[in-house]
């Protein structure tokens, strides 16, 4: 794909493809919407939610920013996850980083990004809370991958801490919070294993009272 064009011709395609497997399709999406899940991941192209877990539209709600970040002051995401949460209602929160993001790499470098640098710093703070731990991988690929892991499990905690995340676990066992990482090289995705629906790992300073 390469024009506008290519991309409307692409459209016109798929519903008709779409229509010949499932006529019903859009008569039933167009009812509404009820996802399980919600995606926070890398604007990247190469990482697109719904192709890379074999999904279809209707099954993902989807967030992505540069690295896949849980930035607080993000009113984008905080108003995203609070709707997935509250009136979606959604099991899952998946952060979905990937091997090779640019995003974490050039956090890693001491390069002057300009305007960019300002987002990047979310990502070196990730850096300097880990720094022994990275500090120690010589192997610069190395340091690197496990930096993409690292910072997929602080956008974790980042997620267990918003309050009304918290609040939504008084009441059960969901939304869970889970942690990937995807690789551009064989398209598999590995779960860190990091997942929780409870405050139970963090600082105490993290943990409201609620109610
Ligand atoms: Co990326």
């Amino acid at each position: 794909m390469e024009t506008i064009k290519e991309l409307l011709a692409g459209n016109n395609q798929w519903v008709r493809n779409t229509l010949k497997v499932n006529p019903d399709f859009f008569d039933k999406l167009s009812q509404g919407q009820k996802p399980q899940f919600l995606w926070i991941g890398c604007s990247d192209s190469r990482v697109p939610a719904t192709e890379i877990t074999g999904a279809v539209p209707g099954s993902i709600f989807v967030q992505r920013n540069i690295a896949n970040m849980v930035v607080h002051t993000d009113t984008n995401l905080l108003s995203v996850v609070h709707y997935a949460v509250k009136v979606l209602k959604v099991k899952h929160i998946i952060v979905c980083g990937h091997y090779g993001c640019g995003g974490v790499k050039a956090a890693m470098t001491n390069e002057d990004y300009g305007f960019l640098n300002n987002w990047l710093l979310h990502i070196k703070d990730v850096y300097r809370m880990h720094e022994n731990e990275l500090d120690a991988i010589k192997d610069e690929q190395k340091r690197f991958d496990r930096f993409v892991e690292l910072n997929v499990v602080e956008q974790v905690h980042d997620l267990t801490k918003i309050s009304f995340i918290q609040e939504c676990w008084k009441e059960g066992e969901f939304p869970q919070v889970h942690g990937w990482v995807y690789s551009l090289k064989d398209g598999l995705i590995r779960d860190l294993g990091v997942s929780a629906n409870s405050n139970k790992s963090l600082g105490h300073v993290y943990k409201y009272k609620h109610g």
